[in-house]
């Protein structure tokens, strides 16, 4: 039977999975884990902000339908994407006598679906896999795409495989404990989704920005299923990352990305440097001659209706930018190539394109009206 939630496929090497969105489903998860064949007992990775409730309420749904569920829940924050917490979920799962056939679970935001997906990669050699993402960044980013990763001290998401899910179940009501700040930020990747590839999806954010920002069940889980579908398009594409689409996601990160790291992830939220960096990239595209000044305007409007920061000095407690640090973060870039950085640019709306002929004396101008 067609699933009305279904917001799309993807497609990769070993096959396929469902992305499904909906409002209020996680006690009613059980059914659409069973068509996908997940077996009794299965195990639920949290944190420590998500289990109650919603680690609870995928624990009840899943019970109802007479699947186990056991869960172990990690501090929430990024510091438990370590070796650390990995062992002890090992040590966990090897206490319970966890075996292949069975899944893992993950519920919670970016940090408990990379290092759940890392376990379930490594754990008896993989393990079935499914995400139940509830932050905003891991709907519409991190749960899709199988990149699954832990940090090491030296950098964020050194270690890492790429291991699919057997399905990812999002349920839009989960966001409405985010903070207005902690939704804007994640709007402002669905809205990069937009930029990049669908232009009209830029349209429905402009015309429903407001119910958005309230998250009015029915619009906002119509956006976060078509942001999930550009998301499923671009990995189904470029599984790997190895044909230069994937990269297309990065609209926004060259300056954001450097943004966060040269205030050491203290000041910026993630999607408050894509915010600014997307701003920044459209400048940097108009002085190029590819878009109209009409287009950067319409960034700065749509994003400002999202009380998103169009400019450095607009976010809370930032302090101690210099164009220095801005200029080394970015040329330790993942994405530099040859010495220079990829720059992913607009040539209209819903079409990037990757430009490594930026000339630097742009770049510096760009950054310095940015951070003020
Ligand atoms: N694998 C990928 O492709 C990919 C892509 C983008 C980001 N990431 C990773 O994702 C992580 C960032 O994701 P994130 O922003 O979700 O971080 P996160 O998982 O730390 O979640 C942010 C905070 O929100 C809390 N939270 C989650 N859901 C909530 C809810 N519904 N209500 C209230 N609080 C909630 C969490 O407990 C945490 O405190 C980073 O580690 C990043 O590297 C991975």
């Amino acid at each position: 039977m067609a699933d009305a939630d279904l917001a799309a496929v993807v497609r990769h090497s070993g096959g396929s999975y469902p992305l499904v969105a909906g409002w209020g489903f996680l006690e009613d998860l059980g059914p659409r884990f069973l068509d996908l064949g997940i077996k009794s007992p299965v195990y639920i990775i949290t944190d420590s902000n998500v289990m109650n409730p919603y680690g609870r309420r995928v624990q009840r749904g899943l019970q109802k339908y007479g699947i186990a569920a056991h869960c172990f829940v990690i501090p929430a924050g990024e510091p438990s994407k370590s070796f650390a917490v990995v062992q002890s979920v090992y040590d966990w799962l090897v206490e319970r006598r966890a075996e292949r056939g069975q899944a893992i679970i993950a519920v919670g935001g970016g940090v408990v679906g990379d290092l759940a997906g890392f376990v379930a990669a490594t754990y008896l050699r993989g393990v079935p896999f499914v995400q139940v993402p509830t932050s905003m960044a891991a709907m519409v980013d991190a749960s899709i795409g199988g990149k699954v990763a832990v940090n090491l001290p030296q950098a964020k998401n050194l270690v890492g495989a790429f291991y699919q899910p057997q399905g990812v179940f999002a349920d839009v009501e989960t966001l409405s404990s985010l903070g207005k700040r902690e939704l804007a930020e994640g709007w402002a990747e669905a809205i990069k989704h937009g930029f990049i590839l669908d232009a009209a999806l830029v349209d429905v954010f402009e015309e429903h920005a407001e119910a958005l920002m309230d998250l009015e069940p029915e619009i906002s889980t119509q956006v976060i299923r078509r942001s999930m579908a550009i998301k499923a398009e671009i990995v189904s594409e470029d599984e790997r990352e190895t044909l230069g689409i994937r990269i297309l996601l990065n609209y926004g990160h060259t300056i954001g990305h450097a943004l966060e790291a040269s205030t050491e992830y203290g000041s910026f939220f993630h999607g408050e440097g894509v915010s600014v960096g997307m701003m920044g990239a459209a400048r940097i595209a108009q002085q190029m001659g590819m878009i109209s000044g009409e287009l950067v305007d319409r960034h700065h409007e749509l994003l400002r209706r999202f009380s998103l920061p169009t400019s450095a000095s607009a976010v809370s407690g930032v302090s101690g930018l210099s164009m220095e640090g801005v200029l080394r973060a970015m040329a330790l870039d993942k994405k530099v190539e040859g010495g220079g950085n990829r720059w992913v640019l607009l040539e209209g709306v819903g079409k990037a394109v990757v430009r490594r002929d930026v000339p630097k004396e742009l770049v510096e101008e760009t950054i310095k009206g940015l951070i003020g």
